[in-house]
């Protein structure tokens, strides 16, 4: 199976890349590495698929020269990876560990060898323990910490890197992972959510302030956009939708590019969010030079005055699903390019992550296509779309869902972790060769 759209299509500089996190496979808890909240989140019963963990994931710490080959021979521009914050200052601040800094520039030269992109990601979720035992994303002084390690990331690498994000999903890092407890450190709790919320920002107006001092450039953030839709024709569910898109979708971008909390999400959190909030807004939002979105589903919403502070349930409807149960719903990835592009204007826009867990790759293959498809919607009307990374190279550990979920176009041998390529990788390569 091929896709039915060609490289050329998209305009000449349009980048296509792959995705991937360090937690989710480096595994080499070796060499200095500190220890990150996902390592003991994994270590406590319940919290993921079959106990599973990321104590050696792809073994990419090991094996990345091959995966780098992978990459470049799928003929993608681009590698859209992170830094791994213990891997490089143990403790979160302090002392770095010169083998994580040596293992990063291994791997970006080979990039640069292999005419491959660094796209770089401070921030993918594996926030250093020693951190976490201060209180983490609750605490305010993580936000240095992380303006500090973002000045070191600059200092080592800056030159070499072709666009760096602060933050992955920050969705994820605060109401998945303190309000749901589904991700680590797996709080349950607004208050603990809602400073969180508040703090990664601030990091990331921190952490862009502190690379551009270091002379960083093509700095950028990564939401994560979910269509948010009503149950019903009601008012009430349409109210919970709108709801939740503003927590979805409008929280993390209206603050860090226009220095805002939308009112119907302060309403709700105000009493729970850090006091004086409002003087950090300026520091929150210093000017970046790309956005970068990651898409790949939609969620229905039912208002229920019953359930506290957000009085919604959420539901998925009845469209083609992946294994997780997502539906597949391209055309809202038009729908956020250009909303984001009316929004905040004059700010490129990347698709930094979309794709599908599935062990039917004809069906992967037909979700990129229609993806594919979506992008150049929103390129007609008027987007400037720059480029797309696939989440991703190669099957890993999809965090709460362990190694059961495969979004990979390349499969892993769980014995000997050799990477055996799909047929998506060969509609990859046939498009971009
Ligand atoms: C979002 C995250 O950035 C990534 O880590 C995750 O594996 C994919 N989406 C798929 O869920």
């Amino acid at each position: 199976m091929m896709f039915s759209h060609d490289r050329k299509d998209f305009g000449p500089d349009f980048v296509f890349g792959v995705a991937m996190a360090a937690h989710q496979i480096e595994g080499g808890q070796t060499d200095g590495r500190g220890a990150s909240i996902w390592d003991s989140f994994a270590a406590t019963p319940g919290n993921i698929k079959n106990a599973e963990n990321g104590v050696v994931a792809c073994d990419h710490y090991n094996r990345w020269a091959e995966d780098l080959d992978l990459i470049r021979d799928g003929g993608f521009d681009a590698y859209r990876f992170s830094f791994s914050w213990p891997r490089l200052i143990p403790e979160g601040t302090g002392a770095p560990n010169e083998a994580g800094f040596d293992f990063y520039d291994r791997l970006i030269d080979g990039m640069l060898e292999r005419n491959i992109k660094p796209l770089a990601t401070l921030y993918h979720w594996d926030l250093p323990s020693a951190l976490q035992d201060k209180g983490g994303w609750m605490n305010r002084d993580t936000t240095r910490a992380f303006a500090d390690y973002a000045a070191q990331i600059t200092r080592r690498f800056g030159d070499r890197l072709a666009t760096t994000a602060t933050l992955n999903e920050p969705w994820c890092i605060t109401i998945l992972s303190h309000f749901l407890g589904i991700h680590a450190p797996g709080y349950r709790d607004i208050r603990a959510a809602s400073r969180a919320m508040h703090h990664v920002l601030l990091a990331h107006g921190l952490g862009i302030e502190a690379m551009r001092a270091e002379g960083g450039k093509d700095l950028g953030i990564v939401v994560n956009m979910e269509k948010c839709e009503p149950l019903t024709q009601s008012p009430q569910d349409a109210a919970a939708a709108e709801l939740g898109d503003a927590i979805f979708n409008q929280f993390f971008l209206d603050g860090a590019l226009k220095g805002q909390y939308p009112k119907l999400v302060t309403d709700r959190i105000e009493q729970y969010l850090p006091a004086n909030w409002q003087d950090d807004l300026k520091l929150i939002s210093p000017p970046v030079d790309w956005i970068g979105l990651n898409y790949y589903t939609r969620s229905l919403y039912q208002s229920d005055p019953s359930v506290p502070v957000f009085p919604f349930t959420q539901s998925r409807g009845p469209l083609e699903k992946n294994d997780l149960g997502w539906e597949t719903y391209p055309q809202a990835l038009t729908e956020f390019l250009k909303r984001a592009s009316d929004r905040y204007p004059g700010l490129p826009i990347y698709v930094t992550e979309n794709g599908m867990s599935e062990s039917d790759d004809g069906k992967r293959i037909d979700f990129f296509d229609k993806h594919f498809a979506a992008i150049r919607d929103a390129q007609k009307q008027g987007v400037d779309v720059r480029g797309y990374m696939a989440w991703t190279l190669i099957d890993n550990f999809e965090w709460a869902e362990g190694y059961s979920a495969k979004f990979g176009i390349v499969a892993m041998d769980p014995e000997t972790r050799d990477r055996i390529p799909k047929g998506s990788y060969r509609a990859f390569q046939k498009m971009l060769g």
